[in-house]
């Protein structure tokens, strides 16, 4: 089938390129030249895993990229919204570009004969996709949903650096689609992946893509609170977490303790829907809780570094990981941004190393010393904050052996202490 795909940022670039991959014809909008010009030269305008290869494997062919809407809206049967839903100041969603994106196909939409079908994959709150996308379509063509063009909801679940893969491999399909002829075409787009679809309404939609973030966010914030009374008694969280997780109605995953989650989906999504739940008159006591522990979790580092070294001023305490996950540049609400703030504010010199996000961290904080290496960092260091799950820091060891003071404070469970010969004075965050 014909697709147009609105927004070649994460995840309509992903979503374009494996389109293409199941065999359809795929026309990427976006209004940025730049990025138009990438996409046509088979060049990712982001980084995923082997999303390179399926750019080049497709660019030209099965693969372009425009910023005409009248073309490529004219040349296509099926068009999805795929721009960005930042947080207002509120924390509530903004949907000034859904709006934007939704009025340009309007437009379009106003000239175009046949049954043309809009799938939201944004993550727009509930009742978003009809109040807002609908009428925005209605309102600027001049036709009616249902009648005249289609609609439906199509959440995605791609977990950043996997994207490729889980787009490939989902667990779950879900479309969310206002008549039977929508929700017939948008699932023949996925005809090849051997996946259960999940018909549905668009809001019930919506709403399974923030009940699924905002309960594994939940996962991790429990666990963080959980860990914080364990280690108050000595005991390791990591070993009750790994009892419970056999429990199949609960499962392992996600009951990591640490330094808290970060990343441009759990805290936004998990704001959103405290925002969406507010606007509906009803307090979400729970999801509010998980903000909280998770704006708190990383301050429990810097508790547990001032019992260790007291007043940090003038101390040098080196930050190893700044990106919010191992595997990616990305710091979008890294837990070590607040660690790095506060240091700073007890007027710490910090130093920091991070394999690939560095040069984000730069434009967040350019008042300490950024490093190409671990041991760079650590060099006369009074204290470490581990602080990213990169693999290459589970290796540490004689690295520790340059700082001035041994202190290590474990923030993602990287070091096993029986392993390493370097003498620390260790501290789990959780554990
Ligand atoms: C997440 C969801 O996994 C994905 O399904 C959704 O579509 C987008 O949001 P992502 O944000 O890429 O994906 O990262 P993920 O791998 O889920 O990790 C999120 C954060 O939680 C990271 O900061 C990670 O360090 C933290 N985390 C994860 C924990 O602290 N403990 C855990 O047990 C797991």
């Amino acid at each position: 089938m014909k697709i147009s795909i609105i927004g070649s940022g994460y995840v309509g670039t992903v979503s374009a390129a494996c389109f293409a991959e199941l065999g359809h014809e795929v026309i990427c909008i976006d209004i940025d030249e730049e990025k138009v010009r990438q996409i046509n030269a088979g060049i990712p305008p982001i980084y995923e895993e082997g999303l390179e290869e399926l750019m080049q494997k497709h660019a030209e062919h099965h693969l372009i990229a425009t910023s005409d809407y009248d073309y490529a809206v004219a040349n296509s049967d099926v068009s999805f919204i795929c721009v960005g839903t930042p947080s207002g100041d509120d924390g509530s969603i903004d949907l000034s570009i859904v709006r934007a994106a939704s009025a340009s196909l309007g437009r379009v939409i106003a000239k175009k004969d046949g049954y043309h079908i809009v799938v939201v994959k944004s993550t727009v709150v509930p009742e978003t996709t009809e109040k807002v996308v609908l009428s925005t379509i209605e309102e600027y063509s001049g036709k009616r949903a249902g009648k005249d063009f289609g609609i439906a909801m199509n959440p995605e679940f791609l977990r950043e650096g996997k994207a490729i893969y889980d787009f490939m491999h989902p667990d779950k399909i879900v479309i969310g689609a206002i008549d039977k002829r929508t929700s017939v075409i948008v699932s023949e787009l996925y005809r090849s992946l051997d996946c259960e679809i999940t018909h549905t309404n668009p809001k019930t939609a919506e709403m399974i893509k923030y009940v699924n973030n905002s309960f594994l966010a939940t996962k991790i914030s429990f666990s963080n609170e959980i860990g914080n009374i364990c280690k108050k008694l000595g005991i390791n969280t990591y070993e009750v977490m790994q009892a419970v997780g056999t429990d199949f109605r609960i499962s392992k995953s996600f009951l990591n303790s640490g330094a808290g989650f970060g990343g441009s989906c759990f805290p936004k999504d998990v704001k959103a829907l405290i925002g969406k739940a507010k606007d509906i008159g009803y307090d979400p006591i729970l999801l509010k809780s998980v903000i909280e522990v998770n704006e708190h979790q990383p301050l429990e580092m810097i508790k547990l570094l001032k019992a260790k070294l007291g007043d940090l001023t003038g101390k040098k305490i080196a930050v190893l990981g700044l990106a919010f996950k191992n595997d990616t540049d990305d710091i979008r609400e890294s837990r070590s941004i607040p660690v790095i703030a506060e240091l700073l504010r007890l007027g710490a010199d910090v130093t920091a190393y991070d394999p690939m996000a560095s040069d984000e961290m730069k434009k967040v904080f350019n008042n300490i010393t950024y490093h190409i290496s671990a041991a760079g960092a650590l060099k006369d260091a009074d204290a470490c904050l581990l602080m990213t799950e990169w693999d290459e820091f589970r290796n540490l060891d004689s690295e520790f052996g340059l700082m001035k003071d041994s202190v290590v404070i474990d923030g993602r469970h990287m070091i096993v202490l029986e392993d390493i010969e370097q003498d620390i004075d260790y501290v789990g965050l959780c554990w």
